[in-house]
């Protein structure tokens, strides 16, 4: 690695960045390289319009995926995962998964080697941008889904195999319980650990932004014990963590006549499947929703196509120390090379990771212009489609079009 620069350090919980901290990037499959390189044109020149050169990023290339194998023959090498651990962040394209190879999923992978137990996921919608809903504006809350636990676990059993037949045994001997003999099994292990540092993160970024509301999703009604105990444990790391910073619903009209009060946070559940409606009439009811892994999982990709589908949405990955920033969307074979894809996911991302590092000036200059883009009808493929009179750019022309944006705003200014 011979890039000037110092790596960020975590200390007593806290991310210690230097000025010109090193940023390992990988740059992915597919069209990966396109929207990575302009990605970081665009991260560079908020960078440089929000601090003037006090500060700057210093890229770091790893490898994952295709790039990866050519070099040394591993689709995830060990130095990757060593470099991420101790750089603390990553700036990642997708990945391709080899279907039928046997092989594990990269960003599954990925996740559970450096332990990434929250998968974030902003749901906002930027000026300009066409949307299916009538009052798009009002999208803007942010999903926190559980990464590591519910069918992320993986464990489950092919119908007819040893171990399902072996399973339903166990049912039927142990528990009473009988399941039909051609079933296929799955374990669904929801836990206390593992909710409890998901809701705890939740909160903190609620508390940490100014959001008002931790809504906890959940289909307790059905599964008790697992989303019901989610639901249970949320509500508990709530009262026994931070109980003068939360309120529930309950309290809210108890005791504060219905208005969440300054610098407070409500904590509320909801049950998930109408949790559906609720996003789109009316979704501005929401800040923060914290849920486990398969409810995250649908969540994110429906409330994905509000705000212009998986071409705009975002996403991060973060541990305790670790933090992972990638888009929503694949490696789009059908259109990679092609300098035709939207890389304002991975710009997105982008700005998280620079919020994550504190760099908030920088951050909050890129929504908006990307915003100030759109507005001008200055677009990729995928959204020139659904804009009459657009002007179709290339990914590259796109990414230049943003930082003339960023370079015209003033730090803070809104659209
Ligand atoms: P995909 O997201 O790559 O593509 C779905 C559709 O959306 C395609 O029509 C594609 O052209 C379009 N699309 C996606 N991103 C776009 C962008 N930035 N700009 C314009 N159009 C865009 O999903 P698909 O086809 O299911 O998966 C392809 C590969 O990507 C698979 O190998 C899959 O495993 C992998 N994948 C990787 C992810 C990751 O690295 N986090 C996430 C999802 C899929």
């Amino acid at each position: 690695m011979n890039v000037t620069g110092e790596a960020i350090r975590v200390e007593d919980g806290s991310l210690h960045v230097p000025s010109q901290p090193l940023i390992p990037y990988i740059e992915g499959d597919g069209i990966g390289p396109e929207i990575s390189r302009a990605a970081r044109a665009v991260l560079d020149a908020a960078v440089e319009r929000a601090y003037g050169g006090a500060r700057r990023l210093r890229w770091v290339e790893i490898y994952a995926g295709e790039k990866a194998q050519k070099r040394t023959g591993d689709l995830l090498p060990r130095e990757t995962l060593e470099a991420i651990r101790e750089l603390k962040v990553a700036l990642k394209g997708p990945l391709a998964t080899p279907v039928g190879s046997g092989h594990r999923s990269l960003n599954v992978t990925l996740r559970q080697e450096l332990d990434l137990y929250a998968c974030v996921r902003p749901i906002r919608h930027l000026p300009g941008v066409p949307s299916p809903l009538q009052d798009p504006q009002d999208v803007d809350f942010v999903i926190f889904r559980e990464n590591t636990e519910d069918v992320y676990a993986g464990i489950e059993w092919e119908s007819g195999s040893p171990e399902a037949r072996r399973f339903a045994e166990l049912l039927r001997e142990h528990f009473g319980v009988e399941i039909r003999p051609d079933a296929g099994v799955g374990v669904k292990p929801i836990s206390e650990f593992g909710t409890k540092r998901l809701v705890r993160q939740a909160i903190a970024y609620a508390l940490r932004h100014g959001r008002k509301r931790v809504t906890l999703m959940h289909k307790g009604n059905i599964m008790k014990y697992t989303e019901g105990a989610f639901r249970k444990w949320g509500y508990e790391v709530a009262r026994e963590e931070f109980p003068d910073q939360t309120i529930t619903e309950e309290e809210l009209f108890s005791q504060y006549d219905g208005k969440i009060p300054e610098g407070k946070v409500l904590i509320n559940d909801r049950i998930a499947d109408i949790m559906f409606q609720h996003v789109i009439t009316p979704p501005r009811e929401f800040d923060v929703i914290a849920t486990p892994n398969l409810n995250g999982d649908y969540l994110s990709d429906a409330c994905a196509a509000q705000v212009g589908g998986v071409g705009m949405a975002p996403g991060a990955n973060l541990g305790d120390e670790v933090g992972v920033f990638e888009p929503t969307h694949g490696t789009a074979p059908d259109i990679a090379g092609k300098n035709v894809a939207n890389p304002t996911a991975l710009i997105l991302s982008g700005a998280l990771l620079l919020d994550h590092l504190g760099w908030t000036e920088a951050a909050e200059l890129i929504p908006e212009a990307l915003a100030r883009t759109f507005l001008q009808k200055r677009v990729t493929g995928d959204l020139a489609r659904l804009l009459e009179g657009a002007d179709r750019l290339s990914t590259d022309s796109f990414a230049q079009a943003v930082i003339e944006n960023i370079r015209a705003l003033s730090p803070g200014e809104e659209v």
